[in-house]
């Protein structure tokens, strides 16, 4: 079975490169590395001693994504990760969030019309609830107005893909992700920023290894236990295995409709404070960081019910926030090795 994962050198993509290619899934992927690095396929290679095929170039290119899926008839599932995701920045630039997110899913969608292709895994997110009403979040929370154009091109990804897999007979699953962090246990893959971190727990160990002073706390007026904001932190790894569970799913068509959408998240939501606390316990360091005024946009709270996902899929996630926290952090020193023997 062959497996196309755009976006399969980033922080998701690849952990799930690794997953699909334990179990046996011959794996190709495409992305453009504008946010990730060509070594990492010599990473998955280390970890699975499989080399994955792999194709440098934009999915927003009409003509080379057209040329790619002619190549490659024989695709039986893809998993489409290869997006912008920094809220921010969206912020600043909206017509480059939508012109990257739509034009290349247009264009997967486009390529899998002419070539018969049937089965999608879709990277949607948490952030189409906005902040929801009811928590835990379910499936059948209504989509709120969008906080962001980062959200906004989710949500309308999910609308594209709903009426392609109606007027083109696809399959589709829409994977909602709440929080992902950690890294593989090998420390050979990980979540490689770029710059100063956006996400609370990058920027938690690269404050406590000494590549920035202090950590900001945003807002601790929160309706929360301890007032600072609420998230349901989920592993990569069990993400990772997700998406083998939802590719699986579709190719024996097993799936109650056509087009599917699951949560995942562990269902349960730690605090700032919580995940520092957890982080402190686990690397024995004491993190320096400091109370600040809330960050424009950040919902209050937000945590997952997984129900659906646990019965449909089988799936559970498995690591704890401990877990979760130690593997962030080893993957930090891993990489503070890597800087230094590369400076002797
Ligand atoms: N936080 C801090 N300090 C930081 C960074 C984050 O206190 O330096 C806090 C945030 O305010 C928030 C929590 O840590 O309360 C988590 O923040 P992240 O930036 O790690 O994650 P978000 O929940 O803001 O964003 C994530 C994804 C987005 C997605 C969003 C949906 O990164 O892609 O969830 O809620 F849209």
């Amino acid at each position: 079975m062959k497996i196309l994962v755009t976006g399969g050198t980033g922080y998701i993509g690849s952990h799930t490169a690794v997953e699909l290619q334990l179990q046996g899934f011959e794996v190709v992927i495409v992305d453009n590395l504008s946010n990730s690095h060509a070594d990492v396929v010599d990473r998955i290679e280390e970890i699975t001693n499989i080399r994955p095929e792999f194709h440098q170039f934009d999915l927003i290119d009409r003509e080379k994504t057209k040329s790619f899926f002619a190549g490659h008839p024989d695709l039986d599932g893809i998993i489409h990760f290869a997006a912008f995701k920094a809220v921010g920045e969206s912020m600043a630039d909206p017509l480059m969030y939508y012109r990257n997110n739509l034009d290349s899913l247009i264009n997967i969608l486009q390529g899998m019309k002419d070539n018969g292709l049937k089965n999608l895994v879709f990277s949607s997110s948490c952030t189409v609830y906005g902040q929801p009403d009811e928590l835990p979040v379910k499936e059948t929370s209504p989509i709120k107005e969008a906080w962001s154009p980062y959200g906004n091109t989710k949500q309308m990804s999910e609308q594209i893909i709903r009426f392609a897999v109606e007027a083109y007979g696809l399959k589709t699953i829409a994977l909602r992700y709440f929080n992902p962090i950690g890294s593989h246990d090998s420390a050979l893959i990980g979540e490689l920023p770029l710059g100063v971190p956006n996400n609370l727990v990058p920027f938690i160990t690269q404050t406590a290894i000494g590549l920035r002073q202090s950590l900001n706390v945003f807002g601790s007026d929160y309706d929360t236990p301890d007032g600072t904001a609420v998230r349901d932190y989920i592993h990569v790894v069990d993400l990772a295995m997700a998406h083998v569970v939802a590719v699986n799913r579709m190719i024996s068509a097993s799936g109650k409709s056509d087009f599917e959408i699951f949560n995942l998240g562990t269902g349960n939501g730690f605090s700032v404070l919580e995940v520092i606390k957890s982080f402190e316990k686990v690397s024995g360091e004491s993190l320096n960081y400091k109370i600040v005024g809330r960050r424009p946009g950040d919902v209050e709270k937000v945590w997952a019910d997984t129900s659906f996902a646990n019965q449909e899929l089988g799936w559970k996630a498995q690591k704890s926030l401990d877990e979760m926290m130690g593997s962030a952090w080893k993957w930090e020193q891993a990489l503070a090795d890597k800087k230094s023997s590369n400076k002797h």
